[in-house]
Protein backbone atom coordinates (compact mmCIF):
# COMPACT_ATOMS: atom_id res chain seq x y z
CA UNK A 1 0.00 0.00 0.00
CA UNK A 2 1.60 3.49 -1.10
CA UNK A 3 0.69 6.19 1.56
CA UNK A 4 -0.64 9.29 -0.25
CA UNK A 5 0.18 12.21 1.77
CA UNK A 6 -0.91 14.48 -1.34
CA UNK A 7 -4.16 13.16 -1.03
CA UNK A 8 -4.57 13.10 2.87
CA UNK A 9 -3.14 16.75 3.18
CA UNK A 10 -5.96 17.93 0.47
CA UNK A 11 -8.25 16.22 2.37
CA UNK A 12 -7.13 17.73 5.78
CA UNK A 13 -7.40 21.39 4.17
CA UNK A 14 -10.57 20.73 2.94
CA UNK A 15 -12.06 19.53 5.97
CA UNK A 16 -10.15 22.23 7.99
CA UNK A 17 -11.45 25.09 5.89
CA UNK A 18 -15.13 24.41 6.91
CA UNK A 19 -13.66 24.36 10.30
CA UNK A 20 -12.64 27.70 9.79
CA UNK A 21 -15.38 29.00 7.97
CA UNK A 22 -18.01 27.99 10.53
CA UNK A 23 -15.77 28.57 13.51
CA UNK A 24 -16.37 32.86 12.53
CA UNK A 25 -12.52 33.66 13.03
CA UNK A 26 -10.07 34.93 10.93
CA UNK A 27 -6.64 33.17 12.12
CA UNK A 28 -3.63 34.94 11.06
CA UNK A 29 0.31 33.12 10.88
CA UNK A 30 3.39 35.08 10.09
CA UNK A 31 6.23 33.82 8.75
CA UNK A 32 9.99 35.17 9.41
CA UNK A 33 12.48 34.17 6.55
CA UNK A 34 16.05 35.26 6.89
CA UNK A 35 18.35 35.31 3.71
CA UNK A 36 17.28 34.19 0.47
CA UNK A 37 18.02 30.15 0.02
CA UNK A 38 15.85 28.98 -2.62
CA UNK A 39 14.70 25.69 -0.70
CA UNK A 40 13.45 28.29 2.19
CA UNK A 41 11.46 30.43 -0.30
CA UNK A 42 9.93 27.70 -2.09
CA UNK A 43 8.83 26.23 1.56
CA UNK A 44 7.60 29.37 2.89
CA UNK A 45 5.63 30.51 -0.19
CA UNK A 46 4.04 27.11 -0.35
CA UNK A 47 2.70 27.69 3.68
CA UNK A 48 1.02 31.18 2.16
CA UNK A 49 -0.78 29.49 -0.56
CA UNK A 50 -1.85 26.96 2.12
CA UNK A 51 -2.88 29.88 3.96
CA UNK A 52 -5.03 31.29 1.12
CA UNK A 53 -6.71 28.32 0.40
CA UNK A 54 -8.01 27.49 3.91
CA UNK A 55 -8.55 31.14 4.97
CA UNK A 56 -5.66 32.01 7.30
CA UNK A 57 -4.14 35.60 6.44
CA UNK A 58 -0.79 35.16 6.31
CA UNK A 59 2.13 38.06 6.49
CA UNK A 60 5.57 37.55 5.64
CA UNK A 61 8.24 38.84 7.52
CA UNK A 62 11.93 38.80 5.22
CA UNK A 63 15.03 39.78 6.39
CA UNK A 64 18.12 40.16 4.56
CA UNK A 65 21.06 37.11 4.80
CA UNK A 66 23.67 38.88 6.98
CA UNK A 67 20.92 40.12 9.74
CA UNK A 68 21.85 39.56 13.18
CA UNK A 69 20.07 37.28 16.06
CA UNK A 70 19.08 40.92 17.71
CA UNK A 71 17.32 41.82 14.27
CA UNK A 72 15.49 39.13 13.99
CA UNK A 73 14.50 38.57 17.82
CA UNK A 74 13.31 42.49 17.19
CA UNK A 75 10.56 40.87 14.68
CA UNK A 76 9.50 38.00 16.87
CA UNK A 77 9.06 40.14 19.88
CA UNK A 78 6.84 42.91 17.66
CA UNK A 79 4.76 40.06 16.11
CA UNK A 80 4.70 38.40 19.64
CA UNK A 81 2.79 41.53 20.69
CA UNK A 82 0.58 41.88 18.21
CA UNK A 83 -2.48 40.66 18.79
CA UNK A 84 -3.44 40.10 15.46
CA UNK A 85 -1.12 37.50 15.07
CA UNK A 86 -1.62 33.78 16.11
CA UNK A 87 0.87 32.15 14.73
CA UNK A 88 4.67 32.79 13.90
CA UNK A 89 6.92 30.65 12.20
CA UNK A 90 10.32 31.14 11.68
CA UNK A 91 11.78 29.56 8.73
CA UNK A 92 14.88 27.05 9.75
CA UNK A 93 17.61 26.34 8.90
CA UNK A 94 18.54 30.34 10.09
CA UNK A 95 22.18 31.88 8.57
CA UNK A 96 25.34 30.66 10.72
CA UNK A 97 25.72 34.20 12.46
CA UNK A 98 22.04 33.74 13.57
CA UNK A 99 21.50 32.11 17.38
CA UNK A 100 18.70 29.69 16.37
CA UNK A 101 18.26 28.19 20.16
CA UNK A 102 17.68 31.88 21.37
CA UNK A 103 14.98 32.82 18.20
CA UNK A 104 13.19 29.76 19.06
CA UNK A 105 12.84 30.51 22.91
CA UNK A 106 12.09 34.17 21.59
CA UNK A 107 8.96 33.02 20.00
CA UNK A 108 6.01 33.40 22.26
CA UNK A 109 4.82 29.69 23.48
CA UNK A 110 1.18 30.51 22.43
CA UNK A 111 2.19 31.24 19.24
CA UNK A 112 4.62 28.51 18.60
CA UNK A 113 2.96 27.13 15.86
CA UNK A 114 6.04 25.14 14.72
CA UNK A 115 6.21 23.45 18.32
CA UNK A 116 9.52 23.92 18.68
CA UNK A 117 9.54 26.06 21.77
CA UNK A 118 11.18 23.88 24.87
CA UNK A 119 7.66 24.65 26.66
CA UNK A 120 6.10 22.79 23.77
CA UNK A 121 8.20 20.18 23.69
CA UNK A 122 8.23 19.60 27.11
CA UNK A 123 4.42 19.46 27.20
CA UNK A 124 4.74 16.80 24.44
CA UNK A 125 7.10 15.12 26.96
CA UNK A 126 4.81 15.04 29.34
CA UNK A 127 2.06 13.36 27.67
CA UNK A 128 0.38 16.36 27.37
CA UNK A 129 0.86 17.94 23.79
CA UNK A 130 -0.69 21.81 22.61
CA UNK A 131 1.92 22.64 19.73
CA UNK A 132 3.24 19.44 18.36
CA UNK A 133 6.05 20.03 15.85
CA UNK A 134 3.80 19.69 12.47
CA UNK A 135 5.96 16.82 10.45
CA UNK A 136 5.82 14.13 13.13
CA UNK A 137 2.35 15.64 13.53
CA UNK A 138 1.60 15.19 10.04
CA UNK A 139 3.19 11.75 10.12
CA UNK A 140 0.49 10.81 12.89
CA UNK A 141 -2.16 12.14 11.15
CA UNK A 142 -0.72 10.02 8.00
CA UNK A 143 -1.41 6.45 10.26
CA UNK A 144 -4.36 7.77 11.61
CA UNK A 145 -5.88 7.90 8.42
CA UNK A 146 -4.44 4.61 7.16
CA UNK A 147 -6.07 3.71 10.19
CA UNK A 148 -2.29 2.20 11.15
CA UNK A 149 -2.87 1.45 14.65
CA UNK A 150 0.56 2.24 16.94
CA UNK A 151 -0.33 0.43 20.19
CA UNK A 152 1.34 -2.10 21.37
CA UNK A 153 4.05 -1.88 17.89
CA UNK A 154 7.83 -1.46 17.84
CA UNK A 155 8.43 1.58 16.16
CA UNK A 156 12.19 2.82 15.54
CA UNK A 157 12.77 5.91 14.60
CA UNK A 158 15.92 6.49 12.67
CA UNK A 159 16.88 10.24 13.54
CA UNK A 160 17.33 12.61 17.13
CA UNK A 161 16.73 15.88 15.71
CA UNK A 162 14.37 18.31 17.58
CA UNK A 163 11.95 19.47 14.66
CA UNK A 164 11.15 15.60 13.99
CA UNK A 165 13.25 12.29 15.86
CA UNK A 166 12.88 13.50 18.78
CA UNK A 167 9.17 14.77 19.05
CA UNK A 168 8.22 11.69 16.49
CA UNK A 169 9.45 9.44 19.43
CA UNK A 170 7.02 11.05 21.32
CA UNK A 171 3.95 11.22 19.71
CA UNK A 172 4.75 7.57 19.07
CA UNK A 173 5.35 6.44 22.38
CA UNK A 174 1.99 8.83 23.74
CA UNK A 175 0.21 7.00 21.37
CA UNK A 176 1.52 3.19 23.20
CA UNK A 177 4.20 2.17 20.85
CA UNK A 178 7.21 0.55 22.39
CA UNK A 179 10.01 3.23 20.99
CA UNK A 180 13.64 2.72 19.55
CA UNK A 181 15.30 6.07 18.86
CA UNK A 182 18.82 5.38 16.52
CA UNK A 183 21.21 7.85 15.56
CA UNK A 184 24.57 8.17 13.97
CA UNK A 185 25.98 6.21 16.74
CA UNK A 186 23.50 3.51 17.12
CA UNK A 187 25.54 0.37 16.86
CA UNK A 188 24.59 -2.22 13.89
CA UNK A 189 21.58 0.06 12.94
CA UNK A 190 20.40 -2.60 10.37
CA UNK A 191 19.86 -5.22 12.84
CA UNK A 192 17.29 -2.29 15.21
CA UNK A 193 15.61 -1.04 12.11
CA UNK A 194 14.48 -4.76 10.94
CA UNK A 195 12.85 -5.24 14.32
CA UNK A 196 10.34 -2.25 13.41
CA UNK A 197 6.94 -2.61 13.00
CA UNK A 198 6.91 0.89 12.23
CA UNK A 199 9.99 2.45 10.69
CA UNK A 200 10.58 6.15 10.65
CA UNK A 201 13.53 7.56 8.62
CA UNK A 202 14.67 10.75 9.39
CA UNK A 203 18.35 10.66 8.48
CA UNK A 204 18.65 12.69 5.45
CA UNK A 205 20.72 10.70 3.12
CA UNK A 206 19.56 9.65 -0.84
CA UNK A 207 18.42 6.01 -0.36
CA UNK A 208 19.93 5.10 3.00
CA UNK A 209 17.52 2.75 4.12
CA UNK A 210 17.79 -0.58 1.77
CA UNK A 211 15.52 -3.33 1.18
CA UNK A 212 17.77 -5.51 4.26
CA UNK A 213 17.32 -3.12 6.76
CA UNK A 214 12.98 -3.40 6.91
CA UNK A 215 11.14 -6.11 8.52
CA UNK A 216 8.56 -7.81 5.74
CA UNK A 217 5.06 -6.43 6.64
CA UNK A 218 6.50 -3.30 8.18
CA UNK A 219 4.94 0.27 7.97
CA UNK A 220 7.56 2.71 6.52
CA UNK A 221 7.78 6.50 6.78
CA UNK A 222 10.12 8.37 4.90
CA UNK A 223 10.98 12.26 6.07
CA UNK A 224 13.87 12.50 3.98
CA UNK A 225 14.07 14.85 1.00
CA UNK A 226 17.63 14.34 -0.51
CA UNK A 227 18.87 14.70 -4.21
CA UNK A 228 20.37 11.62 -5.62
CA UNK A 229 24.01 11.70 -7.99
CA UNK A 230 21.95 12.28 -10.57
CA UNK A 231 20.17 15.52 -9.36
CA UNK A 232 16.83 13.83 -8.93
CA UNK A 233 14.39 14.72 -5.48
CA UNK A 234 14.36 11.18 -3.61
CA UNK A 235 14.10 10.17 0.25
CA UNK A 236 16.03 7.95 2.68
CA UNK A 237 14.04 4.99 1.55
CA UNK A 238 15.06 3.03 -1.23
CA UNK A 239 11.79 3.08 -2.42
CA UNK A 240 11.87 0.37 -5.47
CA UNK A 241 13.33 -2.30 -3.52
CA UNK A 242 11.81 -1.43 0.18
CA UNK A 243 7.69 -1.24 -1.36
CA UNK A 244 7.93 -4.98 -2.18
CA UNK A 245 8.36 -6.45 1.24
CA UNK A 246 6.62 -3.36 2.91
CA UNK A 247 3.05 -3.40 3.71
CA UNK A 248 2.70 0.05 3.27
CA UNK A 249 5.13 2.98 2.39
CA UNK A 250 5.01 6.74 1.99
CA UNK A 251 6.73 7.91 -1.05
CA UNK A 252 8.86 11.33 -1.34
CA UNK A 253 7.68 13.80 -2.94
CA UNK A 254 3.82 13.24 -2.29
CA UNK A 255 4.36 11.39 1.23
CA UNK A 256 5.27 12.90 4.54
CA UNK A 257 6.00 16.71 3.30
CA UNK A 258 2.31 17.94 2.28
CA UNK A 259 1.39 16.77 5.87
CA UNK A 260 3.88 19.03 7.16
CA UNK A 261 1.62 22.11 5.80
CA UNK A 262 -1.32 21.09 6.41
CA UNK A 263 -0.42 20.49 10.20
CA UNK A 264 1.11 23.97 10.74
CA UNK A 265 -2.59 25.16 9.37
CA UNK A 266 -4.43 22.89 11.90
CA UNK A 267 -1.52 24.26 14.76
CA UNK A 268 -2.89 27.80 13.41
CA UNK A 269 -6.35 27.27 13.78
CA UNK A 270 -6.04 25.77 17.07
CA UNK A 271 -3.66 28.77 18.17
CA UNK A 272 -6.29 31.50 16.87
CA UNK A 273 -9.22 28.99 18.81
CA UNK A 274 -6.96 29.49 22.05
CA UNK A 275 -6.38 33.11 21.68
CA UNK A 276 -10.16 33.93 20.92
CA UNK A 277 -11.48 31.95 23.76
CA UNK A 278 -8.50 33.33 26.52
CA UNK A 279 -7.01 29.95 26.81
CA UNK A 280 -3.79 30.14 28.37
CA UNK A 281 -1.85 26.78 29.99
N1 LIG B 1 12.59 24.05 7.75
C1 LIG B 1 12.35 22.79 7.34
N2 LIG B 1 11.27 22.28 7.95
C2 LIG B 1 10.81 23.24 8.77
C3 LIG B 1 9.69 23.32 9.67
O1 LIG B 1 8.90 22.39 9.87
N3 LIG B 1 9.56 24.50 10.32
C4 LIG B 1 10.41 25.53 10.14
N4 LIG B 1 10.20 26.64 10.83
N5 LIG B 1 11.43 25.49 9.32
C5 LIG B 1 11.63 24.36 8.65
Amino acid sequence: MIIDGKKTSEKRLELLKERIDESGLYPRLATVIVGEDPASQMYVRMKHRACERVGIASIAVELPGDATTEAVLEQVAHLNHDPDINGILVQLPLPRQVDTKTVIEAVVPDKDVDGFHPLNLGYLFSGEPRFVPCTPGGIMTLLDEYDIKCEGMHAVVVGRSIDVGRPMAALLLNADATVTICHSKTRDLGAETARADILISAVGRARFVTREMVREGAVVIDVGINQDEQGNLCGDVDFDAVQEIAAAISPVPGGVGPMTIATLMENTFEAARASACGRVR
